[in-house]
């Protein structure tokens, strides 16, 4: 596991492009934490990794954005996902199973049918320290990213 502290918003999207320059096909990207954390900026770090120009707001009418770069990238936020049933008539396992990264914010809402294999992110606030701080681990579930770890730590 990885665990980082970021002071601003600009250090966890460098977090996220962080992550993101390590990605392939397929990954999955789970982002837990409450709201406004800091979910969607990592996000962004991740989107800027993968060549996708401009600024990346949650998916707030529509389960899903899509974006253009290296690697699509298939932008989740299942907040508002009642059961994970609509999960599938959307066609979940077309983006996990596809050519592009799949980031999902809020991913307990759908635990029962995430993929065992993932990259699991957690953001914290952490006050005592600062209104900006914010403490990420990272963990790589699963044999398909057993390198990974090894990658970040270069
Ligand atoms: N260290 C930090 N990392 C990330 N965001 C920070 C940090 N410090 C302050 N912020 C602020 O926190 C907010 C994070 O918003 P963001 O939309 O990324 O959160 P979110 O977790 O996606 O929220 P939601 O659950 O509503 O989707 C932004 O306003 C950002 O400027
Ligand atoms: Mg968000």
């Amino acid at each position: 596991m990885i665990e980082i502290r970021t002071d601003s918003v600009e250090e966890t999207v460098d977090i996220g492009t962080k992550l993101g320059s390590l990605l392939e096909k397929g990954d999955i990207i789970c982002l837990s934490g409450n709201l406004g954390t800091g979910k969607t900026a990592f996000t962004n770090g991740i989107a800027a990794a993968l060549g996708i120009e401009g600024y990346i707001t949650s998916p707030t009418f529509t389960i899903v954005n899509e974006y253009k770069g290296r690697l699509p990238l298939y932008h989740f936020d299942v907040y508002r996902i009642a059961d994970p049933e609509e999960m599938f008539e959307i066609g979940f396992e077309e983006y996990t199973d596809g050519n592009g990264v799949v980031v999902i914010e809020w991913p307990e809402q759908i635990q029962d049918i995430l993929p065992a294999e993932r990259i699991w992110v957690e953001i914290k606030k952490d006050l005592a320290a600062g209104v900006d701080t914010r403490i990420i681990t990272i963990e790589f579930k699963g044999k398909k990213y057993s390198e990974y770890e090894k990658h970040w730590k270069g």
